[in-house]
């Protein structure tokens, strides 16, 4: 552990540079612990920069606890759409009714509630509490992990055991007296801004002198690197069946990728399979409906975590079958100009635009 003198150098001179260095966040402008709270899940897993919109427009929509807790689930993730990660969407407001019913519709002040609640893990009931109530709560999440890492020269993998546990009780020995949020956010603002994974701005940072990474020139050894996934090329086909001028939407179980969202139907290929073939395999399989395929709308490209998909889109004209599927719950047939309000990831959404967009060309001509 380091000395008390170390320590109080460390808190000292990362609380001055926080105070002129932090970037202006919303989530910052406030101590309102709903607010802090619905940051923290945002944040679990997503950068600063693409938080910052769907905060303010998520808090906005549902500006108190009281309010999430009476939102519709669709309306929540319809707010989320495009952030990922869906199940955090889901959990928000399942926890907001939890604490609606029970604790007067506040962000208590108490460990043990928070960490009861869906979605809260260590770090994020440790950033709530720091951040919202000065509670001495430490916290770790990849940049104050690195930043942590660098400083005391810690050469393990910090993902694992030992080294883990070392890193969470460095965390909570670093701890100042007062100002606990700021020094909080401090480590995980330097970590973004300064210490960052590589090429690290060492001659900008308030602890160079102090850094044992800095001084034996490993900033770009430690913390050590996992190896990076192995990327997985998937192909996949998706059919907009078309009835009367409705399109057909279902929706995803409630578990797994994208649960709870909306979707065209979409499956991978079969080995040695061509595209136009997969279209009526798929249909029949997903939702037991017969059709007629058209012509091909767009190719959409996206990853999923270390999936490389494609999926190539097709038009068709419904025929006949009455919808039924072991997969999807529930089906609509829906008028393009409403897919809005239907919450739809990022790829399916980029699907949806270009429907929209093909019925808006033909009303034009
Ligand atoms: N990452 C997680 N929480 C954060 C916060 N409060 N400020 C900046 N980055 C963060």
């Amino acid at each position: 552990m380091p000395s008390p003198r170390l320590r109080r150098a460390i808190r000292d001179r990362l609380l001055d540079w926080f105070a002129t260095h932090q970037r202006d966040l919303p989530w910052r402008r406030s101590r309102d612990p709903y607010r802090i709270w619905v940051s923290e899940i945002m944040l679990q897993q997503t950068q600063v920069a693409t938080v910052v919109p769907y905060f303010e427009r998520f808090v906005q929509a549902f500006p108190t606890l009281a309010c999430l807790a009476a939102a519709e689930e669709h309306d929540v993730l319809r707010r989320w759409e495009g952030l990922g990660y869906y199940r955090r969407a889901r959990s928000l407001p399942l926890a907001a009714r939890q604490l609606a019913s029970e604790h007067g519709s506040m962000v208590p002040n108490d460990p043990e509630v928070l960490s009861e609640l869906p979605g809260m893990g260590r770090y994020t009931v440790g950033a709530v509490l720091s951040q919202a109530f000065e509670r001495p709560t430490p916290i770790l999440e990849a940049n104050s992990q690195r930043v942590l890492c660098r400083l005391f020269g810690r050469d393990e993998d910090p993902r694992k055991g030992t080294a883990r546990r070392r890193l969470w009780e460095l965390a909570k020995r670093l701890l100042p007296k007062r100002r606990v949020g700021d020094f909080n956010q401090a480590l995980m603002e330097l970590g973004a801004l300064v210490c960052t994974p590589a090429a690290p701005k060492c001659s900008a940072c308030p602890l160079a002198d102090k850094c044992v990474a800095q001084q034996q020139g490993l900033q770009e050894q430690i913390p050590v690197k996992v190896a990076p996934p192995r990327i997985v090329a998937v192909e996949e086909v998706a059919v907009v069946v078309r009835r009367e001028g409705q399109v057909l939407l279902v929706k995803r179980p409630d578990t797994g990728r994208w649960a709870g969202l909306w979707e065209f139907p979409h499956g991978p290929l079969q080995k040695g399979e061509a595209h136009e073939d997969a279209v009526p395999r798929l249909l029949a399989e997903l939702t037991g409906l017969q059709a007629e395929r058209g012509p091909e709308i767009l190719t959409v490209r996206h990853g999923v975590t270390r999936y490389r998909i494609t999926m190539v889109c097709f038009d068709a004209e419904y025929r006949c079958g009455v919808f039924r599927s072991t997969l999807y719950p529930q089906a609509v047939w829906v008028a393009p100009a409403k897919l809005g309000s239907y919450a739809v990831s990022a790829p399916q959404r980029r699907l949806a635009r270009a429907i929209v967009g093909s019925a808006r060309q033909r009303q034009l001509f």
